[in-house]
């Protein structure tokens, strides 16, 4: 099953990822695939605010890895810059995939090896200048349960945004 989400603007990609915080438990790994400037961290963002994380989220570009503690601990990856998908084996990253925490993961398609089977995959494209077309696609059990709380959530009225839900 996958899902698609259009945001027409930072702040509602924001919302989405706040709309999914609440939904998370430990052990819960979110991968963000997309271009340059296509939104990841501003997703993560909403997510560490809905997570209840007050301090900012900044890029972890430049070390690959900053943690927050909020309701959980929120690590964030950020592979964009790893040379050898072997630099990200040697994070020792399951440490952190399979602990007490939720990591999201940018640029995952650098170590597509390092990344553990079960997580939520969101893929961010720029539909104009402005809006951004998300797709949400599960992999394993636990993610396939979180996907359809997550749109109901979103149909709730999380995101005041317009949804189109698809099979495939
Ligand atoms: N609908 C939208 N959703 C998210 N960001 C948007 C949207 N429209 C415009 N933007 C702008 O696009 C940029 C997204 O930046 P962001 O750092 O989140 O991208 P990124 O995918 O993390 O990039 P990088 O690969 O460099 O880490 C911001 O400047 C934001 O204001
Ligand atoms: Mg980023």
């Amino acid at each position: 099953m996958s899902f698609e989400l259009v945001t027409a603007g930072p702040e509602q990609t924001f919302r989405a990822g706040e709309g999914l915080a609440p939904l998370l438990v430990a052990g819960d790994v979110v991968l963000l695939e997309g271009p340059l400037g296509a939104g990841k961290t501003r997703f993560t963002q909403g997510l560490a605010k809905g997570l209840g994380i007050a301090q900012p989220l900044t890029s972890p570009t430049f070390v690959l890895m900053n943690e927050y503690q909020g309701r959980l601990m929120l690590y964030h990856i950020d592979l964009y810059r790893i040379e050898a998908e072997a630099e990200a084996v040697e994070l020792g990253l399951d440490d952190y995939f399979f602990g007490d925490g939720v990591c999201v993961v940018e640029w995952p398609d650098r170590a597509p090896s390092a990344m553990p089977a079960g997580h939520l995959l969101i893929r961010l494209e720029h539909a104009s200048e402005s809006s951004r077309c998300l797709t949400f696609a599960a992999a394993g059990p636990r993610a396939e349960a979180l996907l359809p709380e997550y749109m109901q959530a979103l149909v709730a009225g999380a995101v005041p945004s317009r949804g189109g839900v698809s099979d495939g």
